[in-house]
């Protein structure tokens, strides 16, 4: 993949973003020529809509469920006038918040690197704050998990959102210790450390697995990611681009499974449907996963594990998948929440 595509180096307002978009070169190269309208998903510092912009997009409608990513874009936003138009609210109602048929969609997952920078919003183990990790700032709090849930339940999150081995020990550390409750990120980061073996130099810290998979757990981000899939699928127009950018291996293999399912690809097709019933592809796969090179792995050391997949909505008509075809963890798929 030729790393090509323009970035909007010109853009006044790219020089006031904190953020440092992932992927975005590849993405660009691999979605061009950038046509018509597009719905980013997962707006954030609007890095990826001013690219998309600057590429050709006539008109990016971004979405965040963070208010305070709508807030921030205020200051510049208004100066693509009609092209950019903001939405608060999550990608798995990307088909009626956008309300119109699409030339493209992007997801860039996780959380921002300005939302990990606040330790008031409680999602770094680095950084002492409140124990919160809410993107849309409402709702249930990691701290209302960790002091509330059963153990079982605590365990079962650290475990299927963290492949994180010692989920047992930790859960029943986090029990034990909330008699006093856990109320900031690193009293919950020292109770795990203590669970598990001092990290060699290079390792990541210990906390790291646990507090992904609670972050995980309080955002609902398996469902999500499932719903906006199908939202997606529902909102292109045939020939339009799904473009998805995963940080981790389970979000990785949701979204990979649902390209091998959405295109006719899944091997596992005869576990769910009668072999009589031949798929018709919703989806076609335009690469495998890709990568970040290596200037992108210097500039931005966040890239290490993301993964960019990339495919085109055929003209058959869109449907609903199951979310245990395409391997979302079973929490999410019994809608916990
Ligand atoms: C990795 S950042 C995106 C960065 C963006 N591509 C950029 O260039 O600035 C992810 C953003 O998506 C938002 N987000 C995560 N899950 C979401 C969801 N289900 N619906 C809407 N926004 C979501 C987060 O609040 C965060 O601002």
């Amino acid at each position: 993949m030729e790393h090509n595509a323009p970035l909007p180096d010109s853009d006044p307002s790219a020089r006031r973003a904190p953020h440092i978009p992932v992927m975005l070169r590849p993405l660009l190269a691999g979605v061009a020529p950038v046509t018509g309208i597009w719905a980013d998903g997962t707006f954030g510092a609007g890095g990826y809509a001013r690219g998309l912009l600057a590429a050709g997009a006539t008109k990016v409608i971004g979405i965040d469920r963070d208010p305070l990513a709508l807030q921030l874009a205020e200051g510049w936003a208004a100066d693509y006038g009609p092209r950019l138009e903001l939405t608060l609210g999550t990608f798995s109602d990307l088909d009626t918040l956008t309300n119109q048929p699409l030339d493209g969609v992007v997801l860039d997952l996780g959380v921002s690197s300005m939302q990990i920078d606040q330790p008031e919003r409680g999602f770094s183990f680095q950084k002492d704050g409140p124990l919160d990790m809410r993107m849309s700032q409402s709702g249930e709090s990691a701290a209302d998990i960790v002091n509330r849930a059963p153990e079982s339940a605590i365990a079962d999150i650290l475990y299927l959102y963290g492949e994180e081995r010692a989920s047992r020990r930790i859960a029943r550390a986090i029990v034990e210790a909330r008699k006093d409750p856990i109320l900031t990120t690193l009293r919950l980061a020292e109770i795990v450390a203590k669970c598990l073996p001092r990290p060699k130099p290079g390792q990541s810290h210990p906390a790291t697995r646990s507090f992904q998979a609670l972050r995980i757990a309080v955002n609902a981000e398996f469902a999500q990611l499932a719903q906006g899939l199908d939202a997606a699928e529902r909102a292109l127009k045939p020939g339009g681009l799904l473009a998805v950018v995963t940080f981790h291996s389970i979000e990785d293999r949701i979204v990979k499974r649902f390209l091998q399912v959405a295109s006719g690809q899944d091997s596992n097709a005869n576990r769910y449907a009668p072999a009589t019933t031949q798929a018709i592809p919703r989806f076609d796969l335009l690469s495998k996963a890709i990568g970040p090179d290596d200037d992108e792995l210097a500039d931005n050391p966040r890239a290490r594990s993301a993964k960019l997949r990339i495919a085109r909505r055929t003209a058959a008509p869109a449907q609903s998948i199951d979310p245990a075809q395409i391997d979302v963890p079973l929490l999410d798929r019994k809608g916990r929440r």
